[in-house]
């Protein structure tokens, strides 16, 4: 399980995360978000359908695919929550789209 490391007291900001109300320090990544709160299948693999994750953490690997406000195809590790923002594992693959 993940935590904070944060010793100050930091602004809050509450965000949703697959449906879960989330508070979170302002300033951090989505993908801090979806770690603190336990959720850390961030998108499902095109062609096997298996959950994928954050990998590199610094925007190379696209690994974190997430939907943020309905906007699909956002990388966790590089957005910054805000207030009222709502974040889904994104769940489109090869074969949903195909239908
Ligand atoms: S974890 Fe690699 S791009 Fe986000």
């Amino acid at each position: 399980m993940f935590r904070s490391l944060r010793t100050d007291n930091p602004e809050l900001v509450r965000v949703s995360v697959n449906g879960h109300a989330v508070e979170i320090a302002s300033g951090q990544s989505v993908w801090s978000a979806l770690a603190l709160s336990g959720q850390t299948t961030t998108r499902k693999a095109a062609l096997s359908g298996e959950d994928r994750s954050a990998y590199c953490a610094m925007g190379v690997c696209f690994e974190c695919m997430v939907e943020i406000d309905g906007i699909p195809n956002q990388q966790a590790c590089l957005r910054r929550v805000a207030d009222g923002m709502t974040i889904a594992t994104q769940t489109i693959t090869e074969t949903s789209v195909a239908k």
